[in-house]
């Protein structure tokens, strides 16, 4: 383990060798999360990956199997009482009661904290209703709202009071492509007050416009994480040639024994570039089968393209 110096250069969130295991199923594998202060962290995998039991266990809801856990600088769980009035958290949507109406429902919650001032309680409520958009539906009974609403009151009950932390499991899920620009937006204001966001999705095109940094699960595992920039850039780079020969082209590029891609794009042909094979290559050898050649690039793979090639699963990408 490494030595670690003072508390605020510590990151908000790290964990070495975190597992989980039910049963003989290893939910979460040994992952070692590192997430800076500050940042926003999309938290990205497939259904089923480990996203959240790995968030359970920072926020002391479930024990880990092994490894170890600091949150702000702190070990949890031993630290839970000093470390979650810190922390907001929306986790799988909170349990709120269907016969009473969304500021009730907040207010119950906001007394439950110990930490929470009660002078103030009314008022704050009422400003995290505002923010999360809820202001015109907060007499409304929970039972009414949809489930879009839902999961913005539980938005709602994480900004009661200003966090260090938020830790926002799928906020998207449910919410139609409004509610998830909404939840976008709310995700970039909070953390251009300050504070870190770490946010779960398995849908890489609802948060890839708001993170700084990411990690990607698959199958327990955490096989990928740093800034965009990093994760971009470690992805493999392919060879795209514009031609109106395109069957020809694809028969030379698999002939270099490239990798081939599917074509979205017309009069293309794209394959990954491997190790050694030289983009000068590749030009010659579409000259000499007599593929008739409009233009060469090499580009990086896209983001999307990555996690397909770490998790071998596509992201949805519209519901
Ligand atoms: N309480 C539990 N008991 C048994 N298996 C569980 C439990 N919670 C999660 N799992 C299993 O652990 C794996 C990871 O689940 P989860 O963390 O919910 O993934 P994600 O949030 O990425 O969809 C899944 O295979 C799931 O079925
Ligand atoms: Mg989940």
């Amino acid at each position: 383990m490494s030595a670690v110096g003072t508390t605020g250069g510590e990151p908000a969130i790290r964990t070495d060798g975190l597992s989980k295991a039910f049963g003989s199923q290893r939910a979460v594998d040994g992952i070692d999360l590192v997430v800076p202060r500050g940042a926003v962290f999309g938290f990205l995998g497939p259904n089923g990956s480990g996203k959240t039991t790995t968030i359970r266990m920072l926020l002391g809801l479930v024990s880990a199997t092994a490894g170890t856990i600091r949150v702000l600088g702190e070990p949890m769980p031993s630290r839970t009482r000093t470390v979650l009035p810190r922390v907001g958290a929306l986790v799988e949507g909170p349990a709120f009661y269907p016969f009473l109406s969304g500021r009730a429902n907040l207010t119950r919650l906001d007394a439950a904290d110990r930490c929470s001032s009660g002078r103030t309680r009314a008022a704050r409520v009422d400003a995290a209703l505002e923010r999360v958009g809820l202001t015109a539906a907060a007499g409304k009974r929970v039972h009414a709202y949809s489930l879009g609403m839902k999961q913005r009151l539980g938005i709602a009950n994480a900004l009661l009071r200003p966090r260090e932390l938020l830790v926002l499991d799928e906020p998207t899920n449910g919410l139609d492509p409004q509610g998830t620009r909404e939840v976008r937006a709310l995700v970039r204001s909070l953390a251009d007050e300050g504070a870190t966001v770490f946010v779960s999705s398995h849908l890489l095109s609802e948060i890839e416009q708001v993170c700084s940094h990411a990690g990607v699960m698959s199958a327990g595992r955490l096989v990928a994480q740093g800034t965009l920039k990093e994760l971009r850039r470690a992805g493999r780079p392919r060879v795209v040639v514009r031609t109106p020969d395109v069957a020809a082209a694809r028969t030379v590029l698999a002939a270099l024994g490239l990798e081939l891609l599917e074509e979205t794009r017309e009069q293309a042909a794209s394959a990954l570039l491997a190790d050694g094979t030289a983009p000068e290559d590749v030009t010659s050898a579409l000259v000499a089968a007599g593929a008739r050649v409009r233009g060469l690039a090499v580009e990086g793979s896209t983001l999307e393209e990555r996690f397909v090639e770490l998790t071998g699963e596509g992201f949805d990408v519209a519901r």
